[in-house]
């Protein structure tokens, strides 16, 4: 701590800027993403629906905007999740950053050379979480707002009466660069995802080896079903199976 002199007068201590602790931002960077890959499992699930046809996947699109009614409004269930959305990921990128960077000022030049699907998907998590990111802006502009420019032309807004979810998700996976990008997403989601749900399982302590092997087993398991259950629809529109 230094001492402040201002015109000759000692003005008391300049005090470091205080540090949240790496245990902290790690436990907000474990449960934030837990509460994010519990999101995406239950949203890939229920996009499957959508090989129940048309009517079924609009009715539970429909469904997801009036359940609980009349105790919630309109919509109600819907705003509490992407509140605690919004929050898990302004707290996820807000932490994700400065441990990255404490973690790059320690280990200094001596930077682990090791290859291997961990070591890979430990080195591009900035890059897909930034994909990630990118990929969550569009994808809410195209199905959920219909931006012009982003969504397609086609896109029908949901009403308190109707959904349109079935149409617009067929419109929007016809494009082929938007298909392209959905499906390079679902690539970095598999990463980004798996290497988080690693480092979790490893943060838990867990000491067997037996006990460890099928947590991380388990890890990779959600990881894969999540992007191969999405990347089968995009599959089923591209090739006509849904169209
Ligand atoms: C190919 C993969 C995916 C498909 C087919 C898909 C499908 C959809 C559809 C159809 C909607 C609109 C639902 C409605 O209007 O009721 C939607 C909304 C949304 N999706 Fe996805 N999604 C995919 C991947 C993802 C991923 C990976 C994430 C998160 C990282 C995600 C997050 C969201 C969010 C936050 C919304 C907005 C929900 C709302 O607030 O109404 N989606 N998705």
């Amino acid at each position: 701590m230094s001492a402040v002199v201002l015109g000759g007068v000692r003005r008391g201590r300049v005090r470091p800027r205080p540090r949240v602790p790496s245990w902290a931002l790690k436990v907000v960077m474990a449960v934030t993403g837990c509460v994010f890959a519990l999101y995406v499992v239950v949203h890939m699930i229920g996009n499957l629906k959508i090989f129940t046809g048309a009517e079924h996947f609009n009715a539970y699109a429909h469904g997801l905007r009036v359940v609980m009614e009349p105790f919630l409004p309109y919509e109600g269930l819907l705003w509490i999740v992407r509140g605690v959305l919004v929050v898990s990921l302004l707290a996820h990128v807000g932490a994700a950053p400065v441990l990255w960077a404490r973690a790059r000022a320690s280990r200094g030049p001596h930077a682990r050379t090791a290859m291997g699907l961990r070591s890979f998907t430990a080195r591009t998590m900035p890059v897909t979480g930034v994909v990630l990111l990118g990929f969550i802006v569009f994808h809410v502009l195209d199905l959920t707002v219909g931006t012009g420019g982003v969504a397609p032309e086609t896109f029908r807004r949901a009403t308190t009466e109707q959904a349109f979810a079935y149409e617009n998700l067929i419109a929007s996976f016809a494009r082929p660069a938007v298909a392209a990008f959905y499906m390079l997403t679902m690539l970095a989601l598999f990463l980004h995802l798996a290497h988080g749900l690693w480092t979790v399982v490893s943060d838990l302590g867990v000491t067997g080896r037996r006990l460890r092997a099928v947590g991380y087993g388990l890890a990779g398991g959600v990881a894969l079903s999540v992007m191969l259950g999405n990347i089968l629809i995009l599959i089923a529109v591209l090739t006509g199976v849904l169209s």
